[in-house]
């Protein structure tokens, strides 16, 4: 038999369903499209989420980055979306904003404008649509007034970009009381949870007074984050270890990482009650932070070399790569 090739088309139900799954929690999934938003220079970075009266879940994230046309949003929602310019950009794979979304919701809206000239947009993927019709239909459109409205608070009617999540049907259990105390203590939860994932990994964008990276606002709920540094600066002037190490890429191209390692100090040792309590010494927070374009990618926890354990309770390092390749440390 002569070897053919025939063309096999993906099933568009099974496979959007199946992207569901890919193994996300709400606070990575968040920090993935707030990635989006640093990466198309956003300035003001705004997530919001709640419930509405009958207990139906909405989440936004809206930027004053970039922002983009007709063909920009129609690219940012292709699954496999275009190699992104920027070899140092936060994106690499063209498909954390769908597999981000779709984890949490059915209906993952986007809208967007490139400039304060233009009408803004909206391009949606409606997984109930897409399961009915079995095709991958798109829905362009232009925005409604109050997309707009959550555009204009970050964005100041110029360039700028809103994720909107509807349908959320994965972030919390079913309650039968959309008024009740159980809902709410839920999103409570989640949003403290949320606040302090993204004070540990943007911490460097946070703080004002950090160099290393340029300045970002990112409220949450209405209130701005404050930045959380695992180091505890305040109180270790320098760190025990200061190492930069070349290395040499499988590619052949060479960079650096640089190593630091700090120890905190004893919780009688802190110089206040204050930075006593924002240290959040804990079994949990100690060891190895992994970051790349300063922002944490992994950690913290020992790299598979030790066991998260009281005794190294004080210990904090971090690993701050200078390629715009992902490393592995082990
Ligand atoms: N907030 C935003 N502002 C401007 N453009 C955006 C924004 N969010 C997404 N995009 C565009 O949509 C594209 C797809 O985003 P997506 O998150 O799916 O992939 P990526 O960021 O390129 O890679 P990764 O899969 O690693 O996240 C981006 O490359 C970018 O062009
Ligand atoms: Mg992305």
């Amino acid at each position: 038999m002569t070897t053919e090739t025939i063309e096999v088309q993906p099933d568009v139900a099974r496979i959007s369903e199946g992207l569901r799954d890919t193994g996300y929690e709400f606070n990575t999934a968040i920090a993935d499209i707030i990635d989006n938003s640093i990466a198309a220079g956003a300035s003001n970075v705004d997530v919001r989420f709640g419930a509405d009266f009958i207990g139906n879940i909405s989440v936004s994230v809206a930027d004053d980055g970039c922002g983009m046309d007709r063909d920009g949003l129609i690219n940012a929602m292709k699954y496999g979306s275009k190699r992104r310019a920027d070899a140092a950009s936060l994106g690499k794979f063209g498909l954390g904003l769908k597999t981000a979304s779709t984890a949490f919701c059915k209906r993952l809206a986007l809208v967007s404008r490139p400039d304060g000239q233009s009408a803004a947009l909206r391009a949606a993927w409606d997984l109930d649509f897409l399961g009915q019709s079995n095709s991958w239909g798109l829905e362009l459109a232009s925005a409604a007034p109050h997309e707009v409205q959550l555009l204009n608070e970050s964005a100041q009617e110029k360039s700028g970009t809103v994720v909107i999540w509807e349908k959320v049907d994965r972030l919390l259990s079913d309650y039968t009381r959309p008024d009740g105390k159980p809902l709410k203590n839920a999103l409570k939860r989640q949003e403290d949870s949320l606040r302090e994932h993204i004070a540990t990994v943007y911490q460097r964008f946070l703080d004002p007074t950090d160099a290393r990276s340029r300045t970002l606002t990112i409220k949450l709920n209405g209130a701005p984050v404050s930045a959380w540094d695992p180091f505890c600066i305040a109180e270790v002037s320098a760190p025990a270890v200061d190492k930069t190490i070349p290395v040499q890429l499988p590619n052949g191209q060479s960079a650096t990482f640089s190593i630091r390692a700090f120890i905190l100090p004893r919780k009688e040792e802190f110089s206040s009650t204050e930075n006593r309590n924002a240290a959040k010494i804990s079994n949990e927070r100690q060891g190895v932070y992994v970051y790349r374009e300063n922002r944490l990618i992994h950690g913290p926890d020992w790299l598979g070399m030790y066991k998260q354990e009281p005794h190294f309770r004080c210990f904090a390092s971090s690993c701050h790569s200078t390629t715009s390749s992902m490393m592995r440390f082990r």
